[in-house]
């Protein structure tokens, strides 16, 4: 934690060289009193989490941390807050990496359609309200992609993986985590103070999926159309014919111009 220039995030800091995940671990301590903020870290995960009940390979050289919350903001604004820190996480590498990775909803960064990094959210709830958030984030930042790709071919959402010590950039993992944690908090201000406007904007600038067409395994089943925009919750608005659908959840698999 030192010198990190946040206010809160990041401020109460735990590390395991190695865990099972560090969302579990987040999920556990987050049913205890803990700051808003609380970050834990991981050099490996045995047991990494990905979307959707899939694995996350967490092997040494990447970063892999779980962020526990206490947001302000209504229910109704959680699906954008992926968004939104994936948002924040592309800020990061920009400053950092001086590239611009793509943002594939609903919470993918790619560099050139591989996957370097992604996010899970676990919210609970209490009457309806946001008693505490999960942010888990994974970054490829230094890791045998072609191992990794071996381990996942075949299996869903596996579109190819990319990792930000292929740009030949000297950036220590500590830089990027504060670099992130600092613009997660400008963005989770933001949230609570019911600014997404610009979000969404941003959001939509890198993105690679609105604007395209696509195809997407949805709890509803496959839908395919025109990936139109994202809606003020973050939702994907997609469009066939003259059907307009809401996307809450759910995977791209396809995505073509
Ligand atoms: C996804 O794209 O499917 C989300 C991946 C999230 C992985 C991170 S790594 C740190 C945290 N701990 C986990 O077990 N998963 C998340």
């Amino acid at each position: 934690t030192a010198g990190l220039k946040t206010k809160k995030i990041g401020k109460k800091a735990y590390y395991f060289d190695s865990i099972d995940s560090t969302q579990n671990q987040a999920l556990k301590m987050s049913e205890e009193s803990v700051n808003d903020g609380t970050i834990i870290i991981a050099a490996k995960q045995t047991g990494g989490k990905g979307r959707l009940g899939r694995k996350w390979i967490s092997p040494k050289g990447g970063i892999w941390f779980s962020i526990i919350l206490q947001p302000k903001f209504d229910i109704s604004i959680t699906t954008l807050f992926p968004i939104a820190s994936s948002l924040a996480l592309s800020y990061a590498i920009e400053k950092t990496f001086k590239i611009s990775p793509e943002l594939k909803w609903p919470n993918d960064l790619t560099i050139k359609g591989k996957k370097v990094a992604g996010m899970l959210v676990d919210v609970s709830l209490e009457s309806n309200k946001i008693e505490s958030l999960v942010l888990g984030v994974g970054i490829n930042f230094d890791v045998d992609t072609k191992q990794i790709e071996k381990t996942l071919k075949g299996t869903s959402n596996f579109y190819g993986v990319a990792s930000l010590n292929e740009q030949k950039m000297k950036v220590k993992p500590k830089v990027l985590i504060q670099t992130f944690l600092v613009e997660l908090e400008k963005i989770y201000e933001l949230l609570n103070s019911k600014q997404t406007k610009n979000i969404i904007a941003e959001w939509t600038k890198r993105s690679s999926t609105i604007g395209k067409k696509v195809e997407l395994n949805t709890v509803e089943g496959k839908i395919k159309g025109d990936a139109i925009k994202i809606d003020d919750d973050g939702a994907l608005i997609v469009s066939e014919k003259n059907k307009i659908s809401k996307i809450i959840a759910g995977d791209i698999i396809h995505l073509s111009k």
